[in-house]
């Protein structure tokens, strides 16, 4: 496997014979998954897509990202959820911390329709002045509000700066194959469309257009990112717990979980691998919260955060566990010089690197947390290549599929994303929904 992972710190809070005693309820679960006798049996999409996917719509996403290329300086990519996580997750990943921050080879490729903050699109807007930009409209429903109002700016914007023709060609609608308010607009606006599989939900769709699209437009090649996963899928078919890695880690998981280890911490040591973190949380928290129960995914960035809630991780309530998702060949490094007056004391460093410094602090990390009574399990991979991201997204996706088996629920569906929405129709006045806001409207002035 390209990924190593490492659960040799949890012998403090798992014993020797743990592990194999889930074989049997790993088995079940993965007959459950493979076999598709499990719930949610209709959203195992992803399960095949490495190898499984519309080859022509690929080129087409090829042949969209060079023409965004060309045209723009600026890609906006509209989506929330798992229209928008995979595919931040992967820009933030591919490229340098200080991607997008001056004008590069490459257009920026830029996110909203995540919040509903005014703030934040009268920021985007100003700072996109006179830019050349193109619009990746992302919803698999067509019809989740926060997309829909960002895309209504938007689309104003490319009207007024191109005309109706040319702002019909500058964007991409990527959404359901028959359905939704987004696909009907498409067709009658003959906006260039790309189609999220019926059998793929949200946070495992950075395999389809979702996510390929906007990657492929940040200048990342998606032929390896598809061929890392495709790989992962060929070598995670396996259960064996003394030797399947995905398996070993869901098992874990539950395992933790169940001796009341209830939140996960997933953790790096990279900025670049911050909305990672945030896409795994949507992909564990999303999949596995349900029925009253299911593991908290938090996330943090160190060393950074251990100057925060690293207190909180040592010594706070004990029902925490960490996952760290290390890089064992970063990209680049920087060299500590020589300061002949010594005068700072880091002159024992002098010559050594920052990773050098960096990996000693994992390890302090592990063993001190360790110590203060938090189970640390570690997935190691070896650089930050499209071929590693593709493996390691199959990786989770995988285990938390598994996870979410094990601990008897449906991994994918969402019913409790649906209650704020329908409140947030009757508040906002949506037709259809008039007397729920008049009760909601009372309750929340009372
Ligand atoms: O994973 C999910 O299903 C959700 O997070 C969705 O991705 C999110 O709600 C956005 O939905 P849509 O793509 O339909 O706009």
């Amino acid at each position: 496997s390209l990924i190593k992972f490492d659960s040799s710190k949890l012998t403090p809070f798992v014993h020797k014979n743990e592990l194999g005693e889930m074989q049997a309820l790993v088995n079940a679960a993965n007959t459950e998954l493979r076999d598709g006798t499990g719930a949610g049996n209709d959203f195992r999409g992803w399960l095949d897509l490495p190898v499984d996917y519309d080859k022509d719509e690929f080129n087409r996403i090829k042949k969209a990202a060079k023409k965004i290329q060309g045209d723009s300086d600026v890609l906006i990519c509209i989506g929330i959820g798992g229209s928008y996580l995979g595919a931040q997750a992967a820009i933030e990943f591919l490229n340098g911390a200080f991607y997008g921050k001056e004008k590069g080879k490459y257009p920026i490729v830029v996110f909203c329709g995540n919040s509903l903050s005014g703030s934040y699109l009268y920021d985007l807007i100003n700072w996109l002045g006179d830019k050349d930009f193109s619009v990746n409209v992302i919803s698999k429903s067509g019809t989740t509000t926060e997309p829909s109002v960002a895309f209504r700016i938007f689309k104003d914007k490319l009207v007024k700066k191109y005309g109706k023709d040319e702002a019909s060609k500058r964007i991409y609608a990527t959404t359901d194959r028959k359905k939704g308010a987004l696909k009907t607009e498409a067709d009658a606006e003959g906006y260039e469309e790309f189609v999220v599989p019926d059998d793929v939900g949200g946070r495992y769709s950075v395999l389809t257009p979702v996510g390929l699209l906007p990657i492929a437009a940040s200048g990342a090649d998606i032929d390896q990112l598809m061929k890392g996963a495709a790989d992962a899928r060929a070598d995670y078919t396996d259960t064996d717990l003394k030797k399947s890695t995905p398996y070993q880690y869901a098992a874990l998981r539950n395992i933790l979980y169940r001796k009341g280890f209830t939140t996960e911490i997933v953790e790096n040591y990279e900025p670049t691998l911050r909305m990672f973190s945030e896409w795994c949380k949507q992909l564990m928290g999303e999949s596995e919260g349900k029925d009253q129960k299911g593991i908290f995914p938090a996330s943090a960035n160190f060393t950074t955060d251990l100057h925060s809630v690293g207190q909180y991780i040592q010594e706070g309530l004990r029902n925490l566990f960490e996952t760290v998702i290390r890089v064992e060949n970063p990209t680049h490094d920087v060299k500590i010089p020589e300061d002949a007056r010594n005068l700072d004391q880091l002159d024992f460093l002098k010559g050594k690197s920052l990773n050098y410094v960096n990996e000693h602090a994992y390890e302090g990390v592990v063993l001190a947390h360790t110590d203060g009574g938090v189970p640390v399990m570690t997935v190691n991979i070896p650089d930050q290549t499209e071929h590693t991201l593709g493996y390691l997204i199959y990786f989770f996706e995988l285990a938390i599929a598994i996870s979410g088996y094990l601990n008897g629920i449906n991994p994918f569906n969402q019913p409790g994303v649906e209650e704020y929405k329908r409140n947030m129709f009757g508040l906002i006045n949506k037709p259809g929904y008039e007397d729920l806001h008049d009760d909601l409207t009372k309750r929340f002035n009372e």
